[in-house]
């Protein structure tokens, strides 16, 4: 090899290694916050996880205000709401009752009890109380708050048995699982792909999603909400073209719209059944109390490595909703999702923003 030879090697290898190197370094995911209040700080230990609760699009809609030194009141954050899919506030006091779920199981393994009253005045405002016990915390318990998480792909279609299905459903009467090839099951099906077509073709609600998709590290950094690719479970190409290529408005796009559609079809087809969770009533206190109960739901899913996936669209779109609880006679539906078996239940990967940011 001449020396001319040699330079022009040695330069097409650095070429490579560093186009090469340059993503696969970048590809490294942004990391969930661990746990980061001091040993003493109890009542940040209980709020860090109860934020590690699930809220449509993860826009974690919480707000927290200390009123002393053991009592906080939690609000609504209307910035974080969503006015195209969800104008009602509805999935937004579920995943505010999915805090106080996560915060009520929490407080004991911290050596606190903790209570709550709800405002009878509107806004929806809750007071928190924690107390010290005085018992010695023991956190190795937190590990199932700390584990749940939303699955959406390779829902195994294998059954549930009929324990799993009285584990999951415990003693919550408005709650109720329909396995996927039972009409109700069809029905439920057939009511999710018709929203998700009308879904494609409302323009705000697509505009409102794509604000909360977070597609590059550096806005997963900044923000700490929102959807990833990593919680979109892409695989490592689509996740390497979405950090470098695609933009928010691509979400806009024919070709994005018809792989979300294809992806839907693939997804009713997939799992053991539907879960359903209804409330007594509209009103934000029991929303509340219904977002309390589907945590505790996924919880104890959770908890057998059961997946649970849930698609609000049919719930979203005025008509379809109409027409599931009409062929279901379930009135109230405030909550639907798929669950089903899964090969391995991975660790969580959606970002939650720090404890300062809420507090
Ligand atoms: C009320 C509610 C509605 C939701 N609706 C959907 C949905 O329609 N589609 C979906 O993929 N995920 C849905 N999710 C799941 C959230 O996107 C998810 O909880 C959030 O991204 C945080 O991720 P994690 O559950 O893994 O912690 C919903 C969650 C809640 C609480």
């Amino acid at each position: 090899m001449n020396r001319r030879h040699f330079i022009y090697l040695a330069g097409l290898l650095s070429l490579g290694i560093s186009c090469s190197a340059l993503p696969v370094l970048r590809m490294k995911p942004v990391l969930r916050l661990k746990d980061p209040a001091g040993p003493d700080d109890l009542p940040a230990h209980i709020f860090y996880l109860a934020s590690l609760a699930p809220s449509s699009h993860n826009t974690q809609p919480w707000f927290l205000q200390r009123q002393s030194e053991k009592s906080w009141l939690l609000s609504l954050d209307q910035k974080r709401c969503l006015p195209a899919a969800d104008p009602s506030c509805r999935e937004m006091f579920l995943s505010l009752g999915a805090f106080m779920e996560n915060l009520l199981q929490a407080a004991p393994l911290y050596g606190c009890d903790a209570s709550y009253s709800v405002s009878s005045t509107s806004p929806l405002r809750l007071r928190i109380g924690l107390q010290p016990t005085g018992s010695l915390p023991d956190e190795t318990q937190s590990w199932l708050l700390k584990r749940r998480r939303t699955l959406r792909r390779n829902l195994l279609p294998s059954p549930l048995t009929a324990a799993e299905q009285s584990y999951i459903l415990g003693d919550d009467r408005l709650s109720t699982f329909f396995p996927r090839a039972s009409t109700a099951g069809q029905t439920i099906a057939e009511l999710t792909r018709t929203a998700n077509q009308n879904q494609s073709r409302n323009p705000a609600i697509q505009e409102e999603l794509s604000r909360w998709i977070r597609w590059q590290h550096v806005d997963q950094q900044r923000f700490q909400d929102g959807l990833s690719p990593e919680t979109m479970e892409m695989d490592f190409w689509l996740k390497w073209l979405a950090e470098y290529f695609i933009q928010p408005k691509d979400v806009l796009s024919s070709f994005f719209q018809k792989s979300s559609l294809e992806q839907i079809e693939t997804q009713v087809k997939e799992s053991a059944g539907w879960i359903i969770c209804r409330s007594s009533s509209e009103q934000p206190a029991d929303l509340l109390e219904t977002g309390r109960r589907m945590e505790a739901l996924w919880l104890r899913a959770a908890a057998h490595n059961l997946a649970l996936h849930p698609m609000s669209q049919a719930l979203e779109e005025t008509g379809c909703c109409q027409q599931l609880e009409k062929t279901l006679a379930l009135p109230n539906i405030q909550f639907l999702a798929r669950i089903g078996h899964c090969a391995a239940y991975p660790p969580p990967v959606s970002l939650r923003r720090p404890l300062k940011n809420i507090v």
